[in-house]
Protein backbone atom coordinates (compact mmCIF):
# COMPACT_ATOMS: atom_id res chain seq x y z
CA UNK A 1 0.00 0.00 0.00
CA UNK A 2 1.43 3.50 -1.08
CA UNK A 3 2.58 5.56 1.79
CA UNK A 4 3.00 9.29 1.64
CA UNK A 5 3.38 12.10 4.07
CA UNK A 6 0.70 15.13 3.71
CA UNK A 7 1.21 18.48 4.71
CA UNK A 8 1.69 18.75 8.27
CA UNK A 9 4.42 16.03 7.52
CA UNK A 10 1.71 12.97 8.70
CA UNK A 11 2.14 9.76 7.29
CA UNK A 12 -0.91 9.10 5.59
CA UNK A 13 -1.41 4.60 3.49
CA UNK A 14 -3.48 5.03 -0.08
CA UNK A 15 -6.79 2.82 0.51
CA UNK A 16 -8.88 1.68 -2.01
CA UNK A 17 -12.25 0.28 -1.55
CA UNK A 18 -14.97 -0.42 -3.00
CA UNK A 19 -18.50 0.85 -1.36
CA UNK A 20 -21.78 0.76 -2.89
CA UNK A 21 -20.31 -0.03 -6.05
CA UNK A 22 -18.21 2.83 -6.39
CA UNK A 23 -14.53 2.58 -6.03
CA UNK A 24 -12.95 4.90 -4.04
CA UNK A 25 -9.08 5.99 -3.04
CA UNK A 26 -8.42 8.14 -0.16
CA UNK A 27 -5.53 8.72 2.08
CA UNK A 28 -6.10 7.46 5.72
CA UNK A 29 -3.71 8.00 8.99
CA UNK A 30 -2.56 4.69 10.26
CA UNK A 31 -5.07 4.88 12.85
CA UNK A 32 -8.18 5.96 10.83
CA UNK A 33 -11.33 3.95 11.41
CA UNK A 34 -13.03 2.49 8.50
CA UNK A 35 -16.35 4.13 10.35
CA UNK A 36 -14.85 7.49 10.08
CA UNK A 37 -13.78 6.77 6.29
CA UNK A 38 -16.99 6.10 5.71
CA UNK A 39 -18.90 9.08 7.34
CA UNK A 40 -16.32 11.65 7.17
CA UNK A 41 -14.73 11.18 4.07
CA UNK A 42 -17.13 9.60 1.76
CA UNK A 43 -20.18 11.41 3.67
CA UNK A 44 -21.91 8.36 3.80
CA UNK A 45 -23.44 8.93 7.29
CA UNK A 46 -26.18 6.60 6.94
CA UNK A 47 -23.45 4.22 8.81
CA UNK A 48 -24.09 5.65 12.66
CA UNK A 49 -21.79 5.70 15.77
CA UNK A 50 -22.82 4.72 18.86
CA UNK A 51 -20.25 3.22 21.83
CA UNK A 52 -16.93 2.40 19.14
CA UNK A 53 -16.36 -0.49 20.59
CA UNK A 54 -17.91 -3.12 19.12
CA UNK A 55 -21.19 -3.39 21.39
CA UNK A 56 -24.21 -1.69 19.90
CA UNK A 57 -23.94 -2.72 16.13
CA UNK A 58 -24.80 0.69 14.66
CA UNK A 59 -22.36 0.99 12.91
CA UNK A 60 -22.42 -1.97 10.88
CA UNK A 61 -21.67 -2.80 7.19
CA UNK A 62 -21.18 -5.39 4.90
CA UNK A 63 -17.78 -6.38 3.66
CA UNK A 64 -17.73 -8.96 1.18
CA UNK A 65 -20.98 -9.42 2.33
CA UNK A 66 -20.46 -9.88 5.54
CA UNK A 67 -21.78 -7.91 8.78
CA UNK A 68 -18.76 -6.02 10.40
CA UNK A 69 -18.40 -3.67 13.27
CA UNK A 70 -17.03 -0.85 10.62
CA UNK A 71 -15.59 0.77 14.30
CA UNK A 72 -13.36 -2.09 14.86
CA UNK A 73 -11.79 -2.23 11.45
CA UNK A 74 -8.42 -0.06 10.60
CA UNK A 75 -9.51 2.17 7.53
CA UNK A 76 -6.44 0.18 6.12
CA UNK A 77 -7.26 -3.21 6.76
CA UNK A 78 -10.27 -2.02 4.47
CA UNK A 79 -8.24 -2.03 1.41
CA UNK A 80 -9.13 -4.07 -1.97
CA UNK A 81 -12.88 -4.57 -0.04
CA UNK A 82 -15.87 -4.48 -0.98
CA UNK A 83 -18.23 -2.87 1.14
CA UNK A 84 -22.20 -1.93 1.27
CA UNK A 85 -23.42 0.69 3.75
CA UNK A 86 -27.12 1.45 4.06
CA UNK A 87 -27.38 4.01 1.33
CA UNK A 88 -25.99 0.92 -1.26
CA UNK A 89 -29.03 -1.22 0.14
CA UNK A 90 -31.57 1.29 -2.21
CA UNK A 91 -31.65 0.18 -5.51
CA UNK A 92 -32.40 2.66 -8.38
CA UNK A 93 -34.14 5.12 -5.70
CA UNK A 94 -36.02 2.77 -4.20
CA UNK A 95 -36.33 1.38 -0.91
CA UNK A 96 -35.48 -2.53 -0.17
CA UNK A 97 -37.94 -5.02 0.88
CA UNK A 98 -36.71 -5.54 4.02
CA UNK A 99 -36.07 -1.44 4.54
CA UNK A 100 -39.97 -1.52 3.17
CA UNK A 101 -40.94 -4.55 5.93
CA UNK A 102 -39.05 -2.64 8.46
CA UNK A 103 -42.12 0.49 7.84
CA UNK A 104 -44.65 -1.53 7.69
CA UNK A 105 -44.19 -3.19 10.59
CA UNK A 106 -43.13 -0.21 12.87
CA UNK A 107 -39.48 -1.54 13.29
CA UNK A 108 -37.76 1.67 13.11
CA UNK A 109 -38.17 4.44 15.95
CA UNK A 110 -35.33 6.64 16.28
CA UNK A 111 -33.89 4.95 13.77
CA UNK A 112 -29.80 4.81 14.86
CA UNK A 113 -29.94 1.45 14.63
CA UNK A 114 -31.93 0.64 11.68
CA UNK A 115 -28.73 1.06 9.44
CA UNK A 116 -27.21 -1.88 11.23
CA UNK A 117 -30.11 -3.94 11.70
CA UNK A 118 -31.03 -3.52 7.84
CA UNK A 119 -27.25 -4.70 6.68
CA UNK A 120 -27.54 -7.79 9.25
CA UNK A 121 -31.22 -8.68 8.12
CA UNK A 122 -29.61 -7.99 4.79
CA UNK A 123 -27.02 -10.87 4.80
CA UNK A 124 -28.91 -13.26 6.74
CA UNK A 125 -31.40 -12.78 4.22
CA UNK A 126 -28.58 -13.37 1.57
CA UNK A 127 -27.07 -16.94 3.10
CA UNK A 128 -30.51 -18.27 4.60
CA UNK A 129 -33.54 -16.81 2.49
CA UNK A 130 -35.96 -18.85 4.67
CA UNK A 131 -34.99 -18.22 8.67
CA UNK A 132 -36.68 -19.03 11.56
CA UNK A 133 -37.08 -16.37 14.09
CA UNK A 134 -34.51 -18.04 16.06
CA UNK A 135 -32.50 -17.50 13.53
CA UNK A 136 -32.99 -14.03 12.66
CA UNK A 137 -32.71 -12.84 16.97
CA UNK A 138 -29.40 -14.69 16.61
CA UNK A 139 -28.38 -12.77 13.33
CA UNK A 140 -29.37 -9.35 15.20
CA UNK A 141 -28.11 -10.48 18.28
CA UNK A 142 -25.14 -7.75 17.52
CA UNK A 143 -27.36 -4.97 17.13
CA UNK A 144 -28.97 -2.97 19.79
CA UNK A 145 -32.17 -1.01 19.77
CA UNK A 146 -32.37 1.52 22.41
CA UNK A 147 -35.73 2.45 21.45
CA UNK A 148 -37.92 -0.65 21.75
CA UNK A 149 -37.91 -4.48 21.71
CA UNK A 150 -37.26 -6.93 19.17
CA UNK A 151 -40.13 -8.08 18.51
CA UNK A 152 -41.44 -5.31 15.62
CA UNK A 153 -37.72 -5.81 14.07
CA UNK A 154 -37.84 -9.59 13.79
CA UNK A 155 -41.77 -9.69 12.39
CA UNK A 156 -39.97 -7.36 9.70
CA UNK A 157 -37.14 -9.45 8.92
CA UNK A 158 -39.26 -12.50 8.86
CA UNK A 159 -41.89 -10.77 6.84
CA UNK A 160 -39.24 -9.86 4.21
CA UNK A 161 -38.54 -13.35 4.06
CA UNK A 162 -41.52 -14.29 3.06
CA UNK A 163 -41.96 -11.65 0.84
CA UNK A 164 -39.67 -13.11 -1.14
CA UNK A 165 -40.34 -16.96 -0.66
CA UNK A 166 -43.88 -15.71 -2.30
CA UNK A 167 -42.29 -14.16 -4.91
CA UNK A 168 -40.05 -16.76 -5.78
CA UNK A 169 -43.48 -18.77 -5.94
CA UNK A 170 -44.99 -16.13 -8.31
CA UNK A 171 -42.23 -16.26 -10.65
CA UNK A 172 -42.77 -20.21 -10.40
CA UNK A 173 -46.22 -19.64 -11.44
CA UNK A 174 -45.53 -17.27 -14.35
CA UNK A 175 -43.07 -19.26 -16.20
CA UNK A 176 -45.46 -22.44 -15.91
CA UNK A 177 -48.15 -20.32 -17.55
S1 LIG B 1 -20.22 1.94 17.15
FE1 LIG B 1 -19.39 0.12 16.35
S2 LIG B 1 -20.30 -1.46 17.52
FE2 LIG B 1 -20.99 0.38 18.45
S1 LIG C 1 -34.99 2.57 16.84
FE1 LIG C 1 -33.88 3.86 18.19
S2 LIG C 1 -32.14 2.72 18.74
FE2 LIG C 1 -33.36 1.35 17.65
Amino acid sequence: MQAIVDRTGVKRYLVTLKVNGTVHTRPVKANTLLVDLLREDLDLTGTKKGCELGDCGACTVLVDGEPVNSCLVLAVEADGVEITTIEGVTQDGRLDRVQEAFINHAAVQCGYCTPGMILSAKALLARNPHPTEQEVREAIAGNLCRCTGYVNVVKAILAAANEKANEGIEEGRASNE
